[in-house]
Formats: structure tokens, C-alpha cells, sequence
């Protein structure tokens, strides 16, 4: 059977959809947007430990958030139990209602560290790193791990395990290995796998593109809930679609021109208070094009982008491409 709520710890999401952090995309208006859409749990991207914990100020300014998310997360990674649980107090500090620890990125130099994605290989040390956050804050602490270091080695049910009697409160699966990074099909039997071993929620994550996914994962795996990554990418859209498949109504139909125009445009107005017109404007062509690539005249509205100088003459444009 298929829930459509779950409880993370003691925070209630009213819907088990969440965002799946991403670097690069999951900043606070992107969230804010996933979150008017629908997402029941959204999350920063990424966050190093080690500047957390010293609160340099673009780790503290990823850390930027406003009841409005709520409930929201916040990801950090290390190896350092002792950095990981001085980070997580700042992310307590600022408000979230969950520290998410990243088991998964399979980014070389973090590898080489021996955090994030390395971690997949050594179990008893995130169970010690769980342990120390989980004894140096109130608030929930979840995990994100993958599969295993790669497709011969998995270690994601002995890690789920491990953290949840370290105190862990939900595990995410991301259902490919390290070694995976993003390629190749996500294997959501590991998640069925990590379910059968832990009594704490476990979401899946993984090749979700649409809401019809979002069912089928659920009902396959049996998992409590699911993280949208790449899926929601100027298509926050699944979000309220597979809300509505999981009350048992029809996703409605898709999108209009006008309305991808205005979901863009909400982002990008985020974007200009968050981020100032210099580093929103270099941003706006990758922002956009997500929204835009289904437009029949595409490649005109990207050239078009490029010549955008300030919020108004974005307005512009968006009034022109999306009518
Ligand atoms: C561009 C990009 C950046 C990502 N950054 C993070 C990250 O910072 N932390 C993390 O735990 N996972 C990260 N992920 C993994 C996603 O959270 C998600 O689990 C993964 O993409 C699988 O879902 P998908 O196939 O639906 O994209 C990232 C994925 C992508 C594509």
C-alpha cells in the first residue's frame, strides 16, 4: 500500500515527494519554487563540513533559508565526526528541520578525501560520523547513500542498518553505485533491499522523469517515499502531478506555454534577489533553457537569453517566447 504522508523523525511531510539535492541547482529559490509546486521536503545542495563548521561565508550563505520552505534540509559532507557534528549544529542554528549527511558523491576530489561517495565503502566509519551528529543536535538526522562503492560491492542495507541504531531518523537511496556517478539505470531493488533492513523511512531515488514514476517506484519498492533530481529540472510540474496520482486523481493536464513562463519567471525574479543581477544573469541561460527546450523556436530563445541584460528585459523576452 502506498502511504501518502510520512513522518521523518518527529517532522510531518504531508506528502512523501521530495527534492534531491543537487549542486549547482538546488538553491533557495529553486527550492522555493519545488516547494510552491509541491514538493513535500526540499534540500540544499551539497555543503562541505569543514566550511560550515568555520562559517565561511558562501557555506553560510548556502545556508540561507526562511520559514517559507519549511519543512526543508540542510546536506553537508565530511569524515570528520567531529566536523560533521560542529556543522550540523550550524545548520540547527539556521533553522532546518533536518541535517542530511552525504554518503554519495562521486566527485573525484571529494573521493579523495575519503568523504562523501568513499564512505560507501567503509561502514563503521559513517556509523561513527552518525553517532557524533546525531548526539550533537535536536533536530532529525537522515542519510543519503548509494547502492554501494560500485555494482560488486553493496553496502547500502549494513550502512542503513548501522545508522539507524547510530540514531539516524530516514535513509535516501540513490539506487546507483559510486562508481555509477550518474550514468546507467538506477537499480531500485537496492532500495527494496535497504527497506527489508531498516524500520526508519527509506526513500528512493533514481530515474524518476514523470509523475506516473513516482507510483510505480512506490508500489514496486516498497519504499516510503521518493527524492526527484534531474525529473523536476524545468519541470516542477511532477511534483503537483504526482501529488495528485497519489490522492487517486488524475495528474491534469500538462503545462500550458504561459504557465512554463510564468514558473520560469518566478524562478529567475528569485534568482535576481538571491543571487543580484551580475551572478543571476550569468546564470540565466542554463536556468531558462530547462523550461524553454520544449520550445518549437529554442534555439532562437537561447540567443535571445544571451542578450538579456536586467529583470526587465527577461520580462520582456518571457512575455514574447511563452505566450
Ligand atoms: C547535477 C546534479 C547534482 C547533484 N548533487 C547532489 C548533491 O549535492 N548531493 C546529493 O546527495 N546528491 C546529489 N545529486 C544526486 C541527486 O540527489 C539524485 O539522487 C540523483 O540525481 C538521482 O536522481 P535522478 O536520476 O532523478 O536525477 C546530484 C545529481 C545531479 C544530476
Amino acid at each position: 500500500m502506498i502511504r501518502t504522508a510520512m513522518n521523518i523523525g518527529k517532522l510531518h511531510l504531508s506528502v512523501p515527494i521530495t527534492l534531491a539535492p543537487m549542486e549547482e541547482h538546488t538553491s533557495f529559490p529553486f527550492r522555493l519554487l519545488m516547494k510552491r509546486f509541491g514538493a513535500g521536503l526540499v534540500c540544499t545542495e551539497r555543503i562541505d563540513a569543514a566550511d560550515v563548521a568555520r562559517r565561511d561565508r558562501r557555506a553560510l550563505r548556502m545556508l540561507y533559508t526562511t520559514t517559507e520552505e519549511r519543512p526543508r534540509a540542510a546536506q553537508i559532507s565530511g569524515a570528520e565526526p567531529a566536523v560533521m557534528a560542529a556543522a550540523a549544529r550550524v545548520v540547527e542554528e539556521h533553522g532546518f528541520d533536518l541535517v542530511d549527511l552525504n554518503f554519495e558523491c562521486p566527485i573525484r576530489r571529494l573521493m579523495a578525501r575519503g568523504e562523501g561517495g568513499a564512505l560507501m565503502a567503509d561502514p563503521a566509519a559513517v556509523e561513527r560520523i552518525v553517532a557524533e551528529v546525531a548526539r550533537a543536535v535536536s533536530i532529525g538526522v537522515t542519510l543519503k547513500l548509494r547502492s554501494g562503492p560500485d555494482l560488486e560491492h553493496e553496502t547500502a542495507a549494513e550502512i542503513a542498518q548501522r545508522a539507524q541504531d547510530a540514531g539516524a531518523v530516514a535513509i535516501v537511496v540513490h539506487a546507483r553505485s559510486v562508481a555509477q556517478a550518474y550514468v546507467g539505470d538506477a537499480d531500485w531493488d537496492v532500495v527494496s533491499r535497504v527497506k527489508q533492513a531498516v524500520n526508519v523511512p527509506v526513500l528512493g531515488s533514481g530515474g524518476i522523469r514523470e509523475a506516473g514514476d513516482v507510483v510505480h517506484r512506490l508500489r514496486e519498492s516498497g519504499a516510503d517515499g521518493v527524492a526527484i533530481g534531474r525529473g523536476c529540472l524545468g519541470n516542477p510540474w511532477v511534483f503537483r502531478q504526482s501529488r495528485a496520482l497519489l490522492a487517486g486523481n488524475s495528474a491534469g493536464p500538462p503545462p500550458t506555454r504561459a504557465e512554463r513562463g510564468r514558473a520560469l519567471l518566478q524562478l529567475v525574479e528569485g534568482e535576481f534577489r538571491y543571487y543580484g543581477r551580475a551572478v543571476a544573469i550569468r546564470r540565466l541561460a542554463r536556468t531558462s533553457c530547462y523550461f524553454a527546450k520544449s520550445l518549437p523556436d529554442f534555439n532562437e530563445f537561447r540567443g535571445a537569453v544571451h542578450r538579456v541584460r536586467d529583470l526587465a528585459g527577461f520580462r520582456r523576452l518571457v512575455s514574447e517566447y511563452f505566450r
